[in-house]
């Protein structure tokens, strides 16, 4: 067991890439606008540049996890996280900079679904969901490390080293994977059932290894190594991925995380310092209630807090629209909204946080388990691209309460959603979760 905490420690860096280069730059932009003068349109071209990067590597990495394997794709996406913080911090144009936040951007895509993948598929079953889980814990990490790096280096109007700083846990995360052992599930659907066994035999104890040894050789057996995508026993996990990933976004998780200074300053709250200390609060909410999450995902299921936590989400929506709506900007105002915000966050950390990126690495059938995780990751990229650019449009033109309340109303979609769809996965072998879909597609 010891061995699954260094794994998921040294591979979910990735996941510390992806929450801190996510975050970093809202503060790094401050002292980047000015110093190159750059234009509204510039700055939200550099600001959304890293989504396009995912968006692209997002689609890349299914083939990526496939023909390299798991730990050669971690390898280079430390690599890919490494050429785009140097080029970040030696930037001396603005397009130098959008290149090198285009770089980064396909490293975050890239950990983004190789990591939850990777982990998952080297976990024991009973402690899958914490194992996986771990990674959503370091991606909160992450952002709020970003929010105390900004403001350490923001009296020095320091940029170069907010954005610098990344090369650390890319070296980290580069190195570290080297010592890993490679995913036995990929081994084996690749022919290396020898090396596969002596991975799993030092993982699990012994009659764990000779059953997962067992299944997995039997699944790939029956199955062929790399299957169509569009079949009638994929349909039903793949409708759940992709509409799991659109729903983590468009509740509106990072309208708060990208923009909670923004939303801070609605309520009337004038300085900076202000909204930058009450944005890191919410950033420490989150890191906190995932910590929490993680220690019962396995114990109550996915299920279970995904019903309260989309419940939550959608609460605390409704009460934000309602208090944009009946509230003037005053110091209570901002109160009730700060606490609208933290049980919005408190709930998404419980529940579409962790549980969007544990799911999808549990319910695709290996055969085709790339290129589905890469559909739902991609499906996740692009919902967040479409609400970071049209969030502040949506203020301007529907007011503030009902942005909110369209948000809200989008989470009870997402509540039904799960309740008539998700199925629970706690404890189970992924390749019995496989055999699930078999079973209800034959009904
Ligand atoms: C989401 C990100 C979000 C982060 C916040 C992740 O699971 O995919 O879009 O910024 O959680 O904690």
């Amino acid at each position: 067991m010891l061995k699954n905490y260094f794994i998921a420690l040294i591979a979910a860096v990735g996941g510390f890439l992806f929450g801190y280069n996510t975050a970093v730059l809202s503060g790094a932009i401050l002292f980047i606008q000015p110093q190159f003068n750059l234009t509204n349109v510039q700055t939200e071209v550099l600001v959304s540049s890293f989504l396009f990067g995912a968006i692209v590597a997002a689609i890349l990495s299914g083939k990526g996890v496939n023909y390299l394997g798991r730990k050669k794709m971690l390898i280079l996406t430390g690599s890919i996280f490494l050429i785009g913080s140097v080029l970040c911090a030696f930037a001396e144009t603005p397009l130098l900079l959008i290149i090198g936040r285009i770089i980064v951007g396909l490293g975050i895509g890239s950990a983004s679904m190789t990591v939850p993948l990777y982990i998952s598929e080297l976990s024991p079953p009973l402690k899958r969901g914490f194992f996986v889980s771990f990674n959503q814990v370091m991606i909160t990490a992450g952002i709020c490390v970003a929010y105390l790096v900004n403001l350490l280096f923001a009296h020095h109007e320091m940029w170069r080293y907010m954005l610098g700083i990344g090369v650390i846990p890319a070296i980290i995360l580069g190195i570290g994977m080297l010592f890993l052992p490679e995913s036995p599930r990929w081994l084996i659907s690749k022919g290396f059932t020898d090396k596969a066994k002596k991975i799993l035999f030092s993982l699990h104890n012994h009659e764990l290894a000779t059953v997962e040894l067992r299944e997995i050789t039997n699944n790939t057996k029956t199955h062929t190594q790399e299957g169509p995508l569009f079949t009638k026993v994929n349909a039903m996990p793949l409708l759940i991925g992709v509409c799991l990933a659109a729903f983590q976004q468009v509740t509106g998780i990072n309208t708060i995380i990208y923009y909670a200074p923004t939303i801070f300053k609605m309520t009337g709250l004038h300085s900076d310092v202000s909204a930058i200390f009450a944005t890191a609060g919410i950033g420490i909410v989150n890191f906190v209630m995932t910590l929490i999450a993680i220690q019962v995902i396995d114990k109550l299921g996915r299920r279970p807090l995904l019903l309260i936590g989309v419940a939550g989400m959608t609460l605390s929506l409704a009460f934000l629209g309602f208090s944009f709506h009946f509230g003037a900007q005053s110091p209570s105002l901002s109160w009730v909204i700060t606490l609208c915000l933290v049980i919005y966050i408190a709930s998404f950390a419980i529940s579409l946080g962790p549980i969007f990126w544990l799911l999808i690495s549990e319910i695709y059938p290996l055969s085709v388990r790339g290129k589905a995780m890469s559909l739902a990751t991609f499906t996740n990229w692009t919902a967040n691209l479409i609400v970071a650019i049209t969030f502040l449009t949506l203020i301007q033109h529907l007011g503030r309460a009902s942005t909110f309340w369209l948000y809200a109303v989008i989470s009870i979609g997402c509540w039904l959603f799960v309740y008539f769809l998700v199925p629970e996965t706690k404890g189970k072998r992924l390749e019995e979760i496989e055999k699930l879909w078999e079973k209800s597609a034959k009904k």
